[in-house]
């Protein structure tokens, strides 16, 4: 099924040896390292029938490699967000031309203050999109993000995070109700009724795989994620992203796939 056409994703910055972590114990990213995988993280979505547009390094955002965090694109309009991490508000302004080139203005809509949200945080499931409550995304924010859906026929539903940074770092849809879930969303009765792959806790990271056109990307160095994915039968191929890991960012972070 080929369900995504575009992929937007912005090369990282040198200042990325600054970006935000909760694991300063995985040491800073190898500059270089972290080019070669982005390098891979795009040929490797290029494999999978989508065109892709790449927009420069940002050296004043060091997380601005996370383009998924500052919008989120639907199949009827795209959302500017409030990213939640004040050192990361800014990209916001910066994602805007990217989207214009696919989207009038009449169909670009923006979070706006006091509401905060990171499109970490928003899983798509069809025309319903999961929203965790977080650190980075605050109820008014998913208020707003109600009212935009709602106003092109879409919905949204509220899941409160306990410990992740955003939803996506736990969970993901791979279509054909198929998810992965890690941690705290392994029993979450929000998930109840889809088909899902419990990942064991020393493979949690890989919750983070991400499904383009029947191909299933799954970080290196999982095999027991990358074997479940086998079995599901999608085709997979595997991205290294040991650099960006050290951010907690993972392969959904690094590109926004509409
Ligand atoms: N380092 C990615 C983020 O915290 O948003």
């Amino acid at each position: 099924m080929k369900k995504f056409n575009h992929v937007i994703v912005r090369r990282p910055c040198r200042a990325m040896i600054d970006g935000i972590t909760s694991a300063p114990e995985l040491g800073k990213p190898d500059y270089e390292k972290a080019l070669r995988q982005h390098d891979d993280y795009i040929s490797t979505l290029s494999r999978c029938g989508v065109d892709i547009i790449i927009l420069p390094p940002d050296e004043r955002y060091p997380d601005s490699c996370f383009v998924e965090d500052p919008a989120l694109i639907t199949r009827e309009c795209a959302i500017i967000t409030n990213p939640g991490a004040p050192s990361r508000n800014g990209e916001k302004y910066e994602i805007i031309d990217a989207v214009r080139k696919f989207f009038p203005e009449d169909r670009i809509e923006h979070i706006v203050e006091p509401g905060t949200l990171e499109g970490g945080d928003v899983m798509m499931v069809d025309d319903h999109f999961y929203v965790g409550r977080s650190a980075r995304t605050n109820a008014e924010g998913i208020r707003q993000l109600t009212e935009i859906l709602a106003k092109y026929g879409m919905t949204c539903s509220e899941v409160p995070l306990e410990k992740v940074l955003h939803l996506k770092t736990g969970v993901n849809y791979l279509e054909n109700n198929k998810m992965l879930v890690a941690g705290e969303f392994v029993t979450k009765p929000d998930f109840e009724k889809y088909e899902k792959f419990e990942i064991p806790e020393d493979e949690a990271y890989a919750a983070n795989c991400i499904w383009v056109n029947d191909t299933v990307i799954v970080p290196e160095g999982y095999p027991h994620v990358l074997e479940a994915v086998k079995s599901m039968g999608y085709t997979v191929l595997t991205v290294d992203t040991s650099e960006y890991r050290k951010l907690d960012g993972g392969l959904s972070c690094l590109s926004l796939r509409f």
